[in-house]
């Protein structure tokens, strides 16, 4: 490799050090000369901010400093990568940057889900760019792809795998019976889970990745707040296990789809078939199915978190913005005229699975026959397990319906006589 002009060294400061940042660091000492080759000119790492700069972190100490905004302000520094995460400070010091001019690279997908509108204006005003392949689906590629080897497409809807906690946690219960608290435990014995596993477990996390994509599909700002979002922590061994018995896995899910006028962007459990493409997608491993125009059904799949594999996305477009630095990059700007919310669930068609207790079943069936064709609600499939105590356990699959005739047919069977109770409600989708 020719000698390299280091006066067209192009600066970066990184903001965090990290599980991502330690990895985004190590990459750009080590691979210095080949990542110089493919931009064309040296990327240099400049400067670390992090809360205690005195900690060996096996990285050159001269790099750490403790104020963000001293490295985001440094003349010598063109392009800021936030892996800080959360909201605070981070948005300030992503505003800071852009308004200079500079451009961002992010991991951060809840400040992205919660206030992306203002910062890619701000970069559109600055003249810089954000680019966030690490924030949705760790070290797969699927911002980039969406944004421009599928930029052809009308994208009509995207599923996903976007969580892999909880995918590592249905995972293990659908293959060995464990239950949830078990597999969260050993979850986060193998460091897939944190110590407070709320936001992966009840779907805050998914609802994030899952804004940015749908905001991607849909050309606005999807409101994060305005996703309806499910959880796992309902979800019972012997679901998954009729599940497999109809022909279904259950999946935490990230639906976004064109319906009519309207836009749904929804996160829950959802039953899918086993021919899906989704449906073989085990442990921590995520994937995203979309479904263009021109292209078809495409399905990405790989690991969506970790040191390398989340450097790995973050590194990569820090070389794309490097490449293209003082080139208006309109690909990937990501303009937002207007927030817009999604559909709330009950305006929303899917096919149900209903797991409930029954005392009298011949009396039952008869009730709950009637109480579905008054509120127009066709049964799939419908199978009887024997309980104790002469109990039986029923489980019924329907055909697609507005959620809110399947919620009032429920509501109403819950009030029978003969019935003990209503164990569980999940989603299905019988189609990519
Ligand atoms: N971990 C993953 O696999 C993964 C995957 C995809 C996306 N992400 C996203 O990447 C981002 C970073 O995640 P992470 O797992 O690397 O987090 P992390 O291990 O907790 O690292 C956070 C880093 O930010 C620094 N920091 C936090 N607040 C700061 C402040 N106010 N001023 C200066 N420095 C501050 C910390 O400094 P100290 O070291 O001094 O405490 C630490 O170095 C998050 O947005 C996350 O959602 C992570």
């Amino acid at each position: 490799m020719g000698m390299m002009n280091q006066d067209q060294a192009i600066g970066v400061g990184l903001l965090g050090c990290g599980v991502v940042g330690g990895g985004v660091a190590e990459l750009l000492l080590r691979n210095r000369d080949a990542y110089a080759h493919r931009v064309g000119k040296p990327v240099v790492l400049k400067a670390i901010a992090v809360r205690d700069p005195s900690r060996d972190r096996g990285l050159p100490p001269e790099l750490f400093v403790s104020d963000p905004a001293a490295v985001i302000d440094d003349p010598e520094i063109a392009l800021i990568v936030e892996v800080m995460g959360g909201v605070s400070p981070a948005r300030e010091l992503i505003m800071r940057a852009l308004e200079l001019g500079k451009s961002v690279v992010t991991a951060n997908k809840e400040v992205l889900a919660k206030h992306g509108r203002e910062i890619f204006e701000a970069a559109q005003k600055g003249g810089g760019a954000v680019y966030f392949e690490a924030a949705v689906a760790g070290g797969i590629p699927l911002i980039m792809p969406l944004q421009r080897g599928l930029a052809a497409n009308s994208l009509a809807s995207v599923q996903g795998i976007i969580n892999g906690t909880t995918n590592y946690i249905l995972t293990r219960m659908a293959k060995e019976g464990s239950t949830f608290d078990d597999a969260l435990a050993d979850a986060q014995k193998l460091g897939y889970a944190e110590a407070d596993p709320t936001s992966d477990v009840e779907g805050h996390d998914a609802a994030y990745k899952l804004s940015l994509l749908a905001s991607l599909l849909f050309g606005e700002h999807v409101d994060t707040e305005a996703v309806p979002r499910e959880g796992i922590s309902g979800i019972m061994p012997q679901d998954l296990t009729y599940a497999r018995e109809l022909g279904y896995v259950v999946k935490l899910l990230g639906i976004a789809k064109r319906a009519g006028e309207g836009l749904e962007a929804r996160v829950h459990p959802t039953m899918i078939p086993v021919d899906h493409p989704l449906a073989r997608i085990d442990g921590v491993t995520n994937a995203v199915t979309v479904h263009g125009d021109a292209v078809g059904e495409v399905t990405f799949s790989g690991p969506g978190a970790g040191r390398g594999p989340t450097a790995s996305a973050v590194v990569g477009d820090l070389l794309n913005v490097a490449s293209l630095l003082d080139t208006p990059d309109r690909m990937m700007a990501c303009l937002q005229s207007r927030t817009v919310s999604p559909m709330p669930l009950d305006e929303v068609d899917s096919a149900f699975y209903l797991r409930l207790q029954a005392k009298d079943v011949p009396g039952v069936l008869g009730a709950v026959g009637t109480c579905f064709g008054t509120h127009r609600v066709s049964v799939r499939s419908f199978v009887q397990h024997p309980a104790e105590g002469g109990h039986a356990e029923l489980v019924i699959v329907t055909h697609r319906v507005r959620e809110a005739s399947f919620r009032a047919a429920v509501r109403e069977i819950a009030e029978m006589p003969g019935i003990r109770a209503i164990s569980n409600v999940i989603h299905v989708e019988e189609q990519a």
